[in-house]
């Protein structure tokens, strides 16, 4: 067993703190994985804090692959045997990934299931589909290394994308930088008592999702995202009236596109005028995938200090346990 199995997962800032060990291990999991039938689409079964990183692979793929995320029982009628299903689950007991993982089946599709155990292990076990086992003990969302970068070596393996390991390199290296915990800590001291408003780009949009949702589960508050070009064309009017308790964090990346970043200045200036206190994160990275998973360690640790502030434990969902047990 090594380093990154022996921490105590329940403690949020040691699980955050060694994602550039658990990124480069969860590569080695998927090593010896591929998929040698044609395929013409991608696509990520799963729920939450499994589901986001079928997220994070689409925006990262952008247009070079077709990558589409189930969140539901059933899959679209529309993917079959030329489709490769990623079933993700942390626990592998999820109902809705387990269902999709039945149907697929019924399909014969091509599928790779990464879990730590549960029933999805036994089902694919039985039916000889490749499974990559990743570490227990963490909460889902916070096990995103493990869910998400097996995905891109099974792609890899398969030649169905060009080699990362470079993109991966930078992003393992940058994340190792002590500032993001300070650029957290002064972030999250201006959200206390506030309803975080989370904007990007639309190609960060994961970003902005990923960010509301761990405000969600590691602060318990509520949070809310949109994208720009769209937001402006609704989400911008919302300011006429209630204007109590918002914070907006915009966070931009240089290379957003030339109109977007315009449309983030304005944006930013109204919002302001009317009232509400404006955030600027800006996001550097020497590639895409670092920036993607820069901007994403940022809102971890941001919702981290967070649910502290608030004299909240980060790490457990009770209450999404307990409504699985009503199930
Ligand atoms: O963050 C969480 O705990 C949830 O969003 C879970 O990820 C979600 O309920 C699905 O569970 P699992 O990831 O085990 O399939």
């Amino acid at each position: 067993m090594d380093e990154t199995n022996q921490t105590d997962k329940s403690n949020m800032i040691e699980v955050l703190e060694s994602i550039p060990e658990q990124i480069a291990e969860a590569v080695k999991l998927a090593k010896d994985v591929k998929v040698t039938e044609p395929i013409k689409r991608i696509m990520v079964a799963g729920m939450g804090g499994s589901a986001v990183s079928g997220d994070i692979l689409k925006a990262y793929l952008k247009d070079k692959i077709d990558v589409r995320v189930n969140r539901n029982y059933f899959l679209p009628e529309l993917v079959g045997k030329e489709t490769l299903l990623f079933i993700l689950s942390y626990s592998g007991n999820t109902e809705e990934t387990i269902s999709a993982y039945r149907t697929a089946q019924r399909k014969n599709m091509n599928m790779v299931v990464i879990t730590t155990g549960g029933k999805l292990e036994e089902l694919s076990k039985i039916s000889k589909i490749p499974c990559i086992i990743i570490p227990k003990g963490f909460q889902p969302r916070a096990a995103l290394a493990y869910l998400f970068f097996p995905m891109l070596t099974v792609l890899y393996n398969s030649h169905f994308i060009d080699n990362p390991v470079e993109d991966i390199k930078k992003t393992i290296k940058t994340l190792k930088n002590p500032k993001f915990k300070e650029r957290a800590q002064d972030l999250a001291e201006k959200l206390v008592e506030k309803i975080p408003l989370i904007y990007t780009s639309e190609r960060m949009g994961v970003v902005a999702y990923r960010w509301k949702t761990q405000f969600n589960e590691n602060a318990k508050v509520h949070a809310f995202c949109h994208v720009f070009p769209e937001l402006d064309h609704n989400e911008l009017v919302g300011y006429g009236n209630i204007k109590a308790g918002y914070h907006v964090i915009i966070i931009k990346d240089d290379d957003d596109y030339v109109k977007v970043k315009k449309r983030i200045d304005i944006t930013k200036r109204l919002i302001s005028e009317a009232g509400i206190n404006v955030t600027e994160m800006v996001i550097k990275g020497e590639c895409f995938l670092t920036k993607l998973f820069s901007a994403i360690y940022l809102g971890d640790l941001t919702s981290y200090y967070l649910a502290l502030k608030y004299g909240t434990d980060p790490t457990p969902v009770e209450v999404i346990e307990e409504l699985k047990k009503g199930l």
